[in-house]
C-alpha cells in the first residue's frame, strides 16, 4: 500500500496490464509454438531434402526475428513496467519469492532468443546437422521459459500448499519456492498454453506463405497445410479447460461458472473461439485439405487472438479479490486477521503515504470534511478495481442510494460481493469513505450528513 498511485485516468492501471499482457502472452506464444514447429519442420525437411519448406523456413525465421521477438521483448519489458506501477506489493512479493525462477527464465530466453538469431544467420552458414540443432536448441530455450513463467503466473492464483513467509516458521526457503511453482494448477494450464502456442505457430504458417509473393498456389497450399496440424489440438481446449478449472479454488470455479457474469461470458468466449477453430483446422484443413487465402488466415489470427485473450481475462478475473490468493488483495493489503486489525487501528491512511496529496500532513488529511477525506480513503483500497469516471466507477453503483444502505454496503463488501475485499481501516476513514461515495455519486445534491450515523461503527465492528 505504502506505494505511489499510479494513475491511468479512465482506463485505470488495472486495465493498461491486462492489454499489454494479453498482447504479449499471445506473441510469446507464437514464439514458443514457432519453436517446436521450426524444430520439427526444419529436421524433416532437411531429411526429405524438401527444398520448397527449407526456403519457407528461411523466410518464417526472418519474419520471427523482425515480428515476434521485437515485439515480445517489448510488451515483455512492458509487463514489468506496467504491473510495478500498478501494483508494487504484489510485484515486490512475487519477486522475492521467484527471484532464481525469474533469473533461470531469463537465461533460457537469452538461450532462445540467441539461438533464434543464429538459426536466421545460419541458413547458408551451418551445415544441415548444426542447423537442425540450433533449431531445437531455439526450441528448447523457449519453451522452458514458458514452463518457469507457467510456474509464477499459476502461483498467484493457485498457491496450494504454500505458506506467506510470516506463517512459514520452519519451512525451507527452497521448499517454499518449489512448492509455490509447482502449484495445483501447473500442469493443466502447462498443457493449455502449450496448446495454443502451437496453434498460434500453425495460423502463423498460413499467415506467413500468404504474405510470400513468388510462390505459386500450390506451394502455398502446400505449406499451408503443413502448418495445419499444429492447429488441430486447440479443440482439445476444452477438456485440458475443465482439468484447469477443477484445480482452482472453489470462489474462482464459482465466479467462471456464472457466478460473475462477465467471467462466464469471456470463459464462453474462449471456447467457443477455440472449438471453431480447432473444428476448422480438423474439419476444414485437416480432412478436406483446403487452402487458406490471407484474408482467412488473419481472420483465423484474430479468433485466436481474441480466445487467449478471453482465457487470460477470465484467468485474472476469477483471481479477485487477491492478486494472491489468500496471501494478498487486489489493492495490495495483507489478507491476514493481524494486519486487518492493526489496520482498524492505526487507520489505512497511516499506511498509504501515496494515496494522499504530497504537500499534506495526516493532520491536514484528518481534518478535512469527510467526503474530501475519503477520496483518499478510495485511492488506498479502492481505486484498484473502481476508476473514477472509468472501468467499473462507483458512481452507477451508487447511483441514488441511501447513506444507509451505502454505509451498510461498504461495510461488507465482501459479503455482497465475495471479488471485493473487506474494507480495512478505522470507523472514521469508513464514515469517510462512505461520504466520498455518496458525494461522487451525485456531486450536486450531496449534504453532509447532520450527525454522524450512530450505527456506522456498530456496522463496520460486525463486518468482516
Ligand atoms: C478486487 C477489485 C475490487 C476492489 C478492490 C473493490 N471493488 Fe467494489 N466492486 C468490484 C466489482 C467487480 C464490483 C461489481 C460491479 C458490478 O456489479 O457491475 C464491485 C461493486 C461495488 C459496489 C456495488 C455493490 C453492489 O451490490 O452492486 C460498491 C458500492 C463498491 N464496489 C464499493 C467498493 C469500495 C468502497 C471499495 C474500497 C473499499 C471497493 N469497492 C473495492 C471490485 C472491487
Amino acid at each position: 500500500m505504502d506505494y505511489p498511485h499510479f494513475e491511468v485516468s479512465r482506463l485505470g492501471a488495472g486495465m493498461l496490464v491486462a492489454i499489454v499482457a494479453i498482447i504479449h502472452v499471445a506473441i510469446a506464444h507464437l514464439a514458443v509454438g514457432a519453436g517446436l514447429f521450426l524444430a520439427l519442420a526444419h529436421t524433416i525437411a532437411t531429411r526429405r531434402n524438401d527444398r520448397l519448406m527449407l526456403d519457407f523456413l528461411r523466410r518464417y525465421s526472418l519474419f520471427l526475428v523482425l515480428v515476434p521477438f521485437v515485439a515480445g521483448a517489448v510488451t515483455g519489458v512492458g509487463i514489468w513496467v506496467t504491473i510495478g506501477l500498478a501494483s508494487p506489493p504484489s510485484t515486490s512479493a512475487l519477486i522475492h519469492l521467484f527471484v532464481w525462477g525469474w533469473a533461470i527464465e531469463w537465461v533460457f530466453f537469452i538461450v532462445e532468443i540467441v539461438a533464434g538469431y543464429i538459426y536466421y544467420y545460419g541458413w547458408g552458414r551451418l551445415t544441415p546437422e548444426r542447423h537442425t540443432a540450433v533449431a531445437w536448441i531455439y526450441f528448447v530455450g523457449a519453451f522452458m521459459s514458458l514452463f518457469i513463467i507457467n510456474g509464477i503466473v499459476t502461483f498467484m492464483l493457485t498457491p496450494g500448499d504454500w505458506q506467506p513467509p510470516a506463517e512459514a516458521v520452519g519451512v525451507s526457503a527452497q521448499l517454499a519456492f518449489w512448492k509455490a511453482l509447482f502449484n495445483p494448477s501447473f500442469w493443466p494450464s502447462l498443457f493449455l498454453r502449450t496448446i495454443s502456442c502451437l496453434a498460434f505457430a500453425g495460423i502463423s504458417v498460413a499467415v506467413v506463405a500468404n504474405f510470400v509473393r513468388d510462390y505459386t498456389r500450390e506451394q502455398r497450399h502446400r505449406i499451408i497445410n503443413f502448418g495445419s496440424y499444429w492447429l488441430a489440438p486447440f479443440g482439445l481446449m476444452v477438456p485440458f479447460a475443465v482439468w484447469y478449472f477443477a484445480t482452482l479454488p472453489e470462489d474462482s470455479r464459482r465466479f467462471a461458472m456464472g457466478g460473475a457474469i462477465a467471467m462466464t461470458l469471456f470463459m464462453a468466449f474462449g471456447l467457443v473461439s477455440s472449438l471453431y477453430i480447432g473444428g476448422y483446422a480438423y474439419f476444414g484443413l485437416i480432412r478436406q485439405k483446403r487452402y487458406i487465402n490471407r484474408e482467412t488466415s488473419l481472420l483465423l489470427l484474430a479468433v485466436a487472438f481474441v480466445a487467449t485473450g478471453a482465457m487470460e481475462f477470465v484467468r485474472e478475473g476469477v483471481r479477485k479479490p487477491y492478486l494472491i490468493h489468500g496471501y494478498m488483495y487486489s489493492n495490495g493489503v495483507i489478507a491476514t486477521p493481524a494486519w486487518r486489525e492493526r489496520l482498524s487501528k492505526e487507520g489505512i491512511l497511516a499506511h498509504a503515504r501515496f494515496a494522499w496529496p504530497a504537500d499534506m500532513t495526516l493532520e491536514q488529511v484528518n481534518a478535512l470534511p469527510l467526503h474530501e477525506k475519503g477520496k483518499y480513503v478510495f485511492n488506498a483500497q479502492c481505486r484498484h478495481c473502481h476508476e473514477p469516471g472509468g472501468p467499473n466507477a462507483i458512481e452507477p453503483l451508487i447511483n441514488n442510494a441511501s447513506r444507509e444502505l451505502v454505509t451498510h454496503m461498504t461495510a461488507e463488501l465482501n459479503r455482497i460481493k465475495s471479488f471485493m475485499p473487506p474494507f480495512v481501516g478505522t470507523p472514521e476513514e469508513m464514515r469517510a469513505l462512505v461520504e466520498y461515495q455518496l458525494y461522487v455519486a451525485n456531486p450536486k445534491e450531496y449534504r453532509p450528513p447532520a450527525t454522524q450515523p450512530a450505527d456506522v461503527a456498530m456496522a463496520f465492528s460486525t463486518g468482516n
